[in-house]
């Protein structure tokens, strides 16, 4: 099992599985699909999620607010809207994790690991319009903007060899 799933799992599966949640079900998705659900969603640290967008390297790949490299889709609030499903969010990553891990073995020399609770904050982060758009710059560590520069080195260069 990949790490990436099992973060994943943790964030679905894990925590008291006592207390019903209120769902806001979707138009295609049948009403009482899950009539005694016992689920519940840990507590989402959208500041946290914000450090760990930028810590784990996510940003390397995937702009907030114009930050961030572009070689993945951008997580700006035009592209990447609200409401933000977290369920949507890890069947993306599962969907996408074949394209997702090589790049990241590439760029940030291995798999970003994952905690559910990890998830859980980036997952409120991406939820929070106020705090995508006040993403900036020095929210990124040196480290890891050094990278991102050193990518759209690399990719400016392909595209003018592309273009000779
Ligand atoms: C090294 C590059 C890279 C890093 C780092 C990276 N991703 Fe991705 N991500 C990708 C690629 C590539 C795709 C798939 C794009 C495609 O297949 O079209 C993707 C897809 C996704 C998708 C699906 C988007 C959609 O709407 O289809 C989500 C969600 C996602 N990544 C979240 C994350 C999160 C959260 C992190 C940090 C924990 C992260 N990614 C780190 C490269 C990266």
């Amino acid at each position: 099992m990949s790490k990436t799933f099992a973060g994943l799992a943790i964030a679905v599966l894990v925590g008291a599985m006592m207390t019903p949640l209120p769902v806001l079900a979707s138009e295609d998705e049948e009403e009482d699909a899950m009539p005694e659900a016992a689920i519940v969603i840990p507590m989402m640290n959208a500041a946290r999620g914000r450090e760990l967008f930028a810590e784990k390297g996510c940003v390397v790949c995937h702009q907030v607010n114009g930050i961030g490299g572009e070689d993945a889709e951008s997580f700006d609030i035009e592209e990447f809207s609200i409401p933000v499903n977290p369920f949507h969010v890890a069947a993306k990553m599962w969907d996408h994790a074949a394209a997702m891990i090589p790049e990241q073995q590439e760029e940030l020399g291995g798999q970003i690991e994952l905690s559910g609770q990890e998830l859980a904050d980036i997952v409120g982060f991406l939820a929070s319009p106020d705090l995508r758009k006040g993403f900036s710059e020095d929210m990124v560590p040196e480290r890891i903007r050094e990278i991102i520069e050193h990518e759209k080195e690399e990719s400016e260069e392909e595209e003018s060899k592309e273009h000779d």
